[in-house]
């Protein structure tokens, strides 16, 4: 029987897309979510793409006797640790709810993984890490900061992974740093269902376009840009999910712990993104520019040439692609996978 990955948060936005690239890379995916910002529907969805219906455990990574019972009966080979709140706004309100599901969480499943003899860990980071960088684009080596508690988790979680693998280098991580997840798989089957109204720019898009919501706002239109509008690195999370494949395959065949970013290496505006989606569904959408939203930084985007030369893995797919599947994901699920 080949060993399966377990993928924690695996029903969520990007370990969902993940499952589907594993199963298509021959890996047998087996989720642990405790479905707090998701829904298992969508692997039912994973199995009409796929083929084959992830493993599921319906629990919580802060479950310390749970995780010992499913290490010890499925034996993995490596865990994808995608588990995790995620909502900047949200932890400047519940910082302690972040420390404790991120940090805590992490914690609690890297000891079990230590009681299983199990040392393989892929960890999703964020380029929320580099805080607001002092120029673009962003290498690995450049300073960390965080501003916000959801930030600090991660730089936590990154510290403690890294002081993990100094005291035992029988550990292999990867931490991967994501720039901003967007588009859907092109089968519209799965996609981004944020609770509520949406905080990030693609889904509020999408809303917009689909009747969700009434018209756009972008935050700031005097931003030291060339249009004005924030500039950041919308990767397709069907990239994304290809990344995390290369980084396992990496990780089952190297010793030694690495951190990568997961982005495109291109800067799209605001307004640019508007004018793709536009382009896409053909009408135009309503928007106005109102007040920068607090916390946020004139421009983020990747060198991704680390993940390139060590992963050999590039992202692939345009922004045409990106507002694309989006939008087929949004038009099928108009209410998302409710
Ligand atoms: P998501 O909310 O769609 O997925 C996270 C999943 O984890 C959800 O299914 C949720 O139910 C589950 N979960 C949360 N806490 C849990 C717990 N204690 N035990 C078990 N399951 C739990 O989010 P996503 O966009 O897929 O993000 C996945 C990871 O990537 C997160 O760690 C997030 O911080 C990180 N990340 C996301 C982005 C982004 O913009 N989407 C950017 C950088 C990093
Ligand atoms: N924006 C708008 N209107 C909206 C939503 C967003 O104008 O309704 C703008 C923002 O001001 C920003 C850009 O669109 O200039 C992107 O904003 P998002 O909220 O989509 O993404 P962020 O870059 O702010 O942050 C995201 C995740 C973070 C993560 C970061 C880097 O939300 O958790 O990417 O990976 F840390």
């Amino acid at each position: 029987m080949t060993q399966p990955i377990l993928v924690t948060g695996g029903a969520g936005y990007i370990g969902s897309h993940t499952c589907v690239a594993l199963i298509e890379s021959g890996h047998t995916p087996l989720v642990l979510d405790n479905l707090c910002n998701s829904s298992s529907e969508s692997l039912e969805r994973v199995r009409r793409i796929s083929g084959v219906r992830p493993g599921f455990v319906e629990g919580d990574v802060r479950d310390a006797a749970l995780l010992d019972r499913v290490l010890a009966e499925q034996r993995p080979q490596a865990v994808i640790h995608f588990a995790g709140l995620k909502a900047v706004g949200e932890s400047v309100q519940q910082p302690l709810e972040y420390y404790d599901n991120n940090v805590g969480g992490t914690v609690t499943l890297l000891q079990a993984m230590q009681r299983a003899g199990l040392r393989n860990l892929i960890f999703s980071s964020s380029a929320t890490v580099y805080g607001d960088p002092a120029s673009v684009p962003i290498r690995e080596d450049f300073p960390r900061s965080a501003t916000n508690p959801y930030g600090r988790s991660k730089l936590m979680i990154e510290d403690v992974l890294g002081d993990l693998y100094r005291a035992d280098p029988a550990w292999r991580i990867a931490r991967l740093r994501y720039f901003n997840p967007v588009g859907a798989h092109p089968s519209g089957l799965i996609g981004e269902d944020p609770r509520g109204v949406p905080n990030n720019l693609l889904p509020y898009i999408t809303q917009v376009a689909v009747g969700r919501l009434s018209r756009l706002r972008i935050f700031g239109g005097d931003w030291p840009t060339p249009d004005g509008t924030g500039v950041r690195d919308f990767i397709h999370v069907m990239d994304l999910a290809e990344g995390h494949v290369a980084a396992l395959r990496h990780l089952l065949a190297h010793e030694g712990m690495f951190t990568v970013n997961l982005g495109t290496g291109q800067g799209c505006s605001v307004l640019q993104m508007v004018q793709a989606f536009e382009r896409c569904c053909g009408r135009g959408l309503p928007y106005e520019i109102v007040q920068r939203r607090a916390g946020d930084i004139a421009e983020c985007w990747a060198d991704p040439a680390q993940a390139q030369r060590l992963l050999n893995w590039k992202a692939v797919r345009d922004l045409d692609t990106i507002c694309a599947d989006a939008w087929r994901w949004q038009q099928a699920n108009p209410a998302g996978y409710a």
